[in-house]
C-alpha cells in the first residue's frame, strides 16, 4: 500500500491531481478540506464548531483534524493505496500521523509538493470562486490569509518529510497532464 502526502499551498492543484491520480492509479482520496464541508453543509456539531475557522481560512484545530485522519485510515486499511491532500498541515499533525500509520503498519511513502507562486494562486481560486461555492475563494483578502496561514504554519512541514528522504518537489504550473506526468514519475518507481 502506498501513502503518499500531496502538499502545497491553496489552489496549487492538489484536489485536481488528486482526481487524476485516483483514476490513474486506484489509490482512495482523503482532502481533510472536503471532509469538514461536507460536515458544514450536513450542519453537524463538529461542521458547526469549525465554520468560522475555514471561513476565515485559518486552519481547524488540530486534535480534530487529527481525528478525523485516524477514522479514515482504520477504514481503509486494505487499498492499493491513499492521497492525503491537504493533511498534514502542522507538525503537531504529521507527528501525530506518523504514530497513526505506524500503528496500522502503513508509513507515509512519499511527499509530492505542488509548487505555485502566490499571484497564480490568487488567479486561479478567483476564477474557481465563480462556482465554487466555497466561502473561502470568493474574498482576496481571505485568499491571501490561507497563503499566509499556509507559509507560516504548513510549509514548514516540508522539512518533516525532507528529513524522512520522502519529499519532492514538483512545478505546479503547467497544464494539468504536464504536472500529472511529473507526480507519476515519482509514483511508478514505487509500484
Ligand atoms: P482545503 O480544502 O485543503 O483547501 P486548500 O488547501 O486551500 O486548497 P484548495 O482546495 O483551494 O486548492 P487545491 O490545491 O486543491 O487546488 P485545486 O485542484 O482545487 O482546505 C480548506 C480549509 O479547510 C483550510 O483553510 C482549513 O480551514 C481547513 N483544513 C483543511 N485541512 C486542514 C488541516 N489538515 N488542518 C487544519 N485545517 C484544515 O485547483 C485550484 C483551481 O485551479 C481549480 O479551479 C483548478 O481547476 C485550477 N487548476 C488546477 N490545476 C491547474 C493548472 N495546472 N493550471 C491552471 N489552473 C489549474
Ligand atoms: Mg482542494
Amino acid at each position: 500500500m502506498l501513502n503518499i502526502v500531496l502538499f502545497g499551498p491553496p489552489g496549487a492543484g492538489k484536489g485536481t491531481q488528486a482526481a487524476k491520480l485516483v483514476e490513474k492509479y486506484g489509490f482512495h482520496h482523503l482532502s481533510t478540506g472536503e471532509v469538514i464541508r461536507e460536515e458544514i453543509r450536513q450542519g453537524t456539531p463538529l461542521g458547526m464548531s469549525v465554520k468560522g475557522y475555514i471561513d476565515q481560512g485559518h486552519l481547524a484545530p488540530d486534535n480534530l483534524v487529527i481525528d478525523i485522519i485516524a477514522d479514515y485510515v482504520a477504514r481503509h486499511k486494505e487499498c492499493k493505496g491513499n492521497i492525503f491532500d491537504g493533511f498534514p498541515r502542522t507538525t503537531l499533525q504529521a507527528e501525530a500521523f506518523d504514530r497513526i500509520m505506524e500503528q496500522h503498519g502503513t508509513p507515509v511513502n512519499l511527499m509530492l509538493s505542488l509548487e505555485v507562486h502566490d499571484e497564480e494562486l490568487i488567479r486561479r481560486i478567483l476564477i474557481r470562486s465563480k462556482d465554487s461555492g466555497r466561502a473561502d475563494d470568493c474574498d482576496e483578502a481571505v485568499i491571501r490569509n490561507r497563503i499566509d496561514v499556509y507559509k507560516a504554519q504548513t510549509a514548514i512541514v516540508a522539512d518533516y518529510y525532507k528529513k524522512q528522504g520522502k519529499y519532492h518537489a514538483v512545478n505546479g504550473i503547467g497544464t494539468v497532464d504536464e504536472i500529472f506526468a511529473a507526480l507519476c514519475s515519482y509514483i511508478d518507481p514505487l509500484l
